[in-house]
């Protein structure tokens, strides 16, 4: 994999640099299987995880991930740091720094923090989520778990319906899959889709049966309220009639589509509980490849970069 000191976007990876990751995933995931979990790569290491925002599997994984690697691990969220009392984001980061941490792993409502932090610092910096701009980590093990399933990314139809305009996972997601040769379809009300999806590389449907029609995969997305700031939908219920995933619409899927979502569901809006427990749904298979992944990202930084700028 070419030399990097971050993982802020999607965009800065090749395609052989994500087959890279997802390889190196796939040979760390049996020891998740193991009765003892640990084995030594990056004794001596730390990750500091920094969640300004909510996370329950983002933040569990990205630990889990480096204690299965031996890393230490230590975090802290908004509410607990020095940002309460008026420290700017770049001031922490120096500061964490200055404890001499190998990786930072940043979740933050403002898109660009990250990039931001990593500009400022010279260990390696993992975008975990910034406001509605990209979430890489999660569209690898997106791309992990389909290319797990179906043996390969080329020529798949990747169906995503919801709130596209709000969503980091969609925008890392959209621009991943298609740089690994699937077809990606994007469907939702007309008040959630980005401006240009073109640029994207992606086609646009409002119906959702046109959109899931045909698709490998169905993946629903959360409708994301806190980042909406005004009513864009009519109602909730609105939204689950026209696009939730339901048992009449898994039933019009391809016999062999499966179901994701990147969590966490609001069951019975945009995926009702009985499609989101079905055999087809490999959502909780997302949340176990998504500490597999972050094993490969960790260990690859860290020994590439031994955590510094080069
Ligand atoms: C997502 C996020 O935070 O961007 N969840 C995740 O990390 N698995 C999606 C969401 O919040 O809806």
């Amino acid at each position: 994999m070419s030399q990097k000191k971050d993982i802020l976007s999607i965009r800065d990876l090749t395609k052989e640099d994500i087959l890279f990751i997802l390889e190196t995933a796939a040979s760390l995931k049996e020891i998740l299987d193991r009765p003892i979990k640990k084995v030594p790569p990056l004794r001596g290491k730390t990750m500091v995880h920094l969640f300004f925002e909510p996370s329950t599997r983002t933040k569990l994984s990205f630990e889990l991930a480096a204690k299965r690697l031996s890393a230490d691990t230590v975090g802290i969220s908004k509410s607990s740091s020095s940002v309460t009392k008026g420290e700017d984001l770049i001031d922490t980061a120096k500061n964490i720094e200055a404890m001499r941490p190998d990786v930072l792993v940043l979740r933050h409502p403002c898109s660009g923090a990250a990039h931001l932090m990593a500009k400022a610092v010279n260990c390696s910096v993992i975008n975990a989520g910034d406001g509605t701009n990209e979430h890489p980590t999660q569209a690898l093990l997106d791309m992990f778990t389909v290319k797990e399933h179906f043996g390969t990314l080329e020529g798949l139809k990747i169906a995503i319906i919801g709130d596209i305009l709000h969503s980091r996972v969609a925008h890392s997601d959209m621009i991943g899959f298609t740089k690994m040769g699937s077809e990606v379809v994007i469907c939702g009300p007309g008040t959630l889709i980005p401006p240009a999806p073109e640029i994207y590389g992606v086609k646009v449907e409002y119906n959702l049966l046109d959109a899931i029609k045909d698709a490998d995969v169905v993946m629903a997305l959360r409708l994301q309220k806190e980042r909406q700031g005004k009513h864009l939908i009519p109602s909730d219920r609105e939204y689950a009639s026209l696009f939730g995933i339901n048992a009449e619409i898994l039933q019009k899927t391809k016999s062999e589509a499966i179901i994701m979502h990147p969590g966490p569901i609001n069951r019975g809006i945009e995926m009702s509980p009985d499609v989101a427990d079905s055999d087809r749904s490999l959502i909780l298979n997302q949340v176990t490849n998504g500490v597999a992944v972050r094993m490969a990202l960790l260990s690859i930084l860290m020994a590439e970069t031994g955590g510094q700028r080069q």
